[in-house]
């Protein structure tokens, strides 16, 4: 994974972190994976991790891997506990993201340090902290505002670092989970562009809720050095949305494997959308 990524920062494109907590999400995911082709990285929050099971989910990613030959990564995104933590490296996870961004700076850096090791040692080759405040999450919103302090520093990101042993670090710049009704805010690449000057290649950078964010603005993150984005919101609205359609055209049928393909195709078309915006097509 971490070879990916830095494939992926010399040769400035993204790898998708696509979130999934069914087999028709996982489905749409990985054939646009094929199709492309690209390598891609399967995520699961704790609620969706809880609802498919981490050890189902992981079976199925090897399933899939076996099958398709891509290279294919599990991961668990914001973890905020030392118990989900185990309990995904338990079953299998590729790559660990704790969330201790909501803690005190100090106290963030002393819990990221400890989950860091307990990865390290099991044998996680990714481990990802998270420095700055996201606000919002992966729904549609009437209005967010990011305001200047929950911004990262780049000073702390570089303490940050160094003081926990993660190889990838999660930064806000602006950025929000969800879509905003009105348009989302503008990453701030001043921002980022300080960020990784302090970071360098210490750790890889990775954007969080990028549903909604304007194009513009993610190509100019890739270039910059971001090499791991996260994507939720918009597979959420395309398979509910294509959900809703399917019933509402077929009232009568009973049959989910009949009900299903135009939901999976309507994710299918997303991923493929963003694997082409994020370069790692081919
Ligand atoms: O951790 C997941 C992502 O940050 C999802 O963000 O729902 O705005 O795409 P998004
Ligand atoms: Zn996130």
């Amino acid at each position: 994974m971490l070879n990916i990524f830095k494939k992926a920062q010399k040769n400035k494109y993204a790898i998708g972190a696509f979130n999934a907590s069914n087999l028709e999400q996982l489905k749409g995911i990985i054939q646009a994976a094929q199709k492309t082709p690209s390598p891609i990285i399967i995520s699961t929050s704790p609620g969706e991790s809880k609802f498919v099971g981490k050890k189902q989910i992981r079976a199925l990613i090897d399933a899939y891997k076996e099958e398709t030959g891509l290279p294919l990564f599990l991961h668990l995104d914001h973890g905020k506990d030392l118990e989900i933590i185990k309990e995904a490296v338990e079953a299998g996870y590729d790559s660990i993201h704790f969330d201790g961004s909501e803690l005190p700076f100090e106290e963030n850096i002393k819990k990221t340090k400890e989950i860091a090791e307990f990865c390290r040692q099991n044998k996680v080759k990714n481990i990802e902290g998270e420095l700055g405040y996201l606000r919002g999450k992966s729904e549609i919103h009437e209005e967010v505002e990011v305001k200047e302090e929950d911004l990262t520093k780049p000073e702390q990101a570089e303490e940050f670092i160094k003081g926990t042993g993660i190889t990838s670090l999660a930064i806000a710049i602006g950025n929000i989970h969800g879509i905003v009704k009105g348009g989302n805010p503008h990453l701030n690449l001043d921002r980022l562009r300080e960020i990784q000057e302090k970071v360098g290649d210490k750790a890889f950078l990775v954007l969080h809720g990028s549903s909604g964010t304007p194009e513009e603005d993610i190509k100019e993150a890739i270039k910059m050095g971001i090499v791991k984005i996260n994507v939720n919101t918009d597979l959420r609205v395309a398979y509910t949305q294509a959900l809703r359609q399917a019933l509402q055209n077929n009232p009568e049928e009973t049959a989910p494997y009949k009900i299903m393909p135009p939901v999976i195709e309507a994710v299918q078309k997303v991923v493929e959308e963003r694997i082409q915006l994020f370069g790692s097509n081919n």
